[in-house]
């Protein structure tokens, strides 16, 4: 399936179950200075979660550009990116675990059309510490949806990734763990400022049996192992906690669902390839980088494809290079993106800007001010490419005169 097909099935869907469709915020956060850039849907959203009402109700869809940082260094594998779309509907204090988890299994098995069978999810099991129960109730409706698929669903306790890479499957369908399953923005509890929500989650993941194990990540595999078999295609979180100025949790007014659900990962699923560069709004951009290089080098290629595509999101959102918060980080794309395509693969110099009409192109539809905006994105992305094109051959040059000298350094 196409980008532009399960973006459009989903929204309608959520329309169709009460939802309102509301507009994707810019990567820049508005009004909300803790964070460098919108990284998931439910940011926009946080005093609506808090229980502010909502201008247009209490269910709520949409696709949010996202991006983060914080997995910059997988990016080149096959399954992680900078800049992503984010799939959510959120319950702001209506429905609850029920309804979610109904939904979001039909949207994913019967309109995207995954196989039941190689589906696999996961659930909070618990934190004593902060007197958090574990989530026995979504474990008693994933037993039952997946019965409806005429399934068995054995549920398997884990707690921590150690332990599933100690035990292994064990024929389970569903996996309590404990930090990986619980959601906020700052992370695990203790992480968390006074006030701010979070709530235990439950995952969905989506097997490829054609990637083996990868024993570096432990004995053996389970589904938040690293080694790509299993890959996490949404998350629906129960948002219904807050931390309170002691450091203890309480109820917070109102039970939240907050669902976010990765497109490119999703469609990469419906097409049986878990390879999130092979789909359609990735793979003009990563053939034309590799009809342009002289060196194949995939993750290099994907590198390039993830920073590229990044960056005309960012620059569209009115981000520029700079030397400090996010136009230190658009910087580093940029530079990265040159590094990898002009030092690795041999794109000729200039190249990484032609690609930005490629990017375009494949979002014209869903994001025309990407279109209308062009010109102003050619041109900040060339200024920063060609400055680093020169100061990095500069940087050759003088180190080719040292080398001709004779005066290598030892290590060097
Ligand atoms: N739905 C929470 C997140 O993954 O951003």
């Amino acid at each position: 399936m196409q980008s532009s097909e399960i973006r459009k099935k989903f929204l309608e869907f959520f329309e169709a179950r009460g939802h309102t469709v509301i507009a994707a915020s810019s990567l820049v956060p508005e009004g909300d200075n803790t964070t460098l850039f919108t990284g998931s849907g439910m940011q926009p959203l946080l005093k609506y979660l808090l229980g502010e009402p909502h201008p247009v109700g209490r269910r709520l869809v949409n696709s949010q550009k996202s991006f983060r940082t914080e997995d910059i260094e997988e990016v080149g594998d096959n399954r992680h990116d900078t800049f992503f779309e984010m799939l959510g509907n959120w319950s702001l204090g209506e429905y609850f675990k029920e309804e979610q988890l109904s939904w979001i299994f039909e949207f994913l098995t019967s309109v995207v059309g995954l196989d039941p069978q190689r589906m696999y999810v996961t659930v909070f099991a618990g934190d004593k510490e902060n007197n958090i129960p574990r989530d026995d109730e979504s474990v008693a409706i994933w037993q039952r949806l997946f019965k409806e698929k005429g399934m068995d669903a054995k549920a398997v306790e884990f707690v921590t990734e150690e332990r599933g890479a100690e035990l292994g499957m064990q024929g389970g369908r569903i996996f309590y763990y404990q930090a990986k399953n619980w959601w906020s923005r700052a992370g695990q509890p203790a992480k968390m400022p006074a006030r701010e929500p979070g709530g235990p989650d439950s995952e969905m993941f989506y097997e490829f049996s054609n990637i083996e194990h990868d024993l570096k990540f432990g004995r053996y595999c389970h589904p938040n192992c690293d080694c790509g078999r299993f890959v996490e295609i949404g998350n629906s979180v129960f948002m219904e906690y807050k931390k309170n100025e002691d450091g203890t949790f309480s109820k917070l007014s109102q039970r939240n669902v907050d669902f976010g659900g990765g497109l490119e990962r999703i469609v990469a699923a419906s097409n049986d390839n878990p390879n999130i560069f092979t789909i359609d709004v990735f793979a003009p951009l990563v053939a034309r980088i590799r009809a342009g290089g002289g060196t194949s080098n995939p993750r290099s290629e994907q590198i390039v494809a993830d920073h590229v595509r990044a960056s005309v999101f960012l620059i569209g959102d009115g981000v520029a290079p700079s030397n400090k918060d996010r136009g230190y980080i658009l910087r580093r794309l940029i530079r990265r993106a040159v590094t990898h395509g002009h030092y690795l693969i041999g794109l000729p110099m200039g190249f990484l800007s032609t690609l930005i009409d490629t990017v375009i192109m494949s979002y014209e539809d869903a994001y025309p001010d990407l279109k209308r905006d062009r010109e102003m994105i050619r041109e900040v992305f060339e200024k920063e490419q060609v400055a680093f094109e020169r100061t990095y051959t500069n940087g050759i040059k003088e180190f080719e005169k040292v080398l001709a000298k004779g005066e290598m350094i030892s290590g060097v």
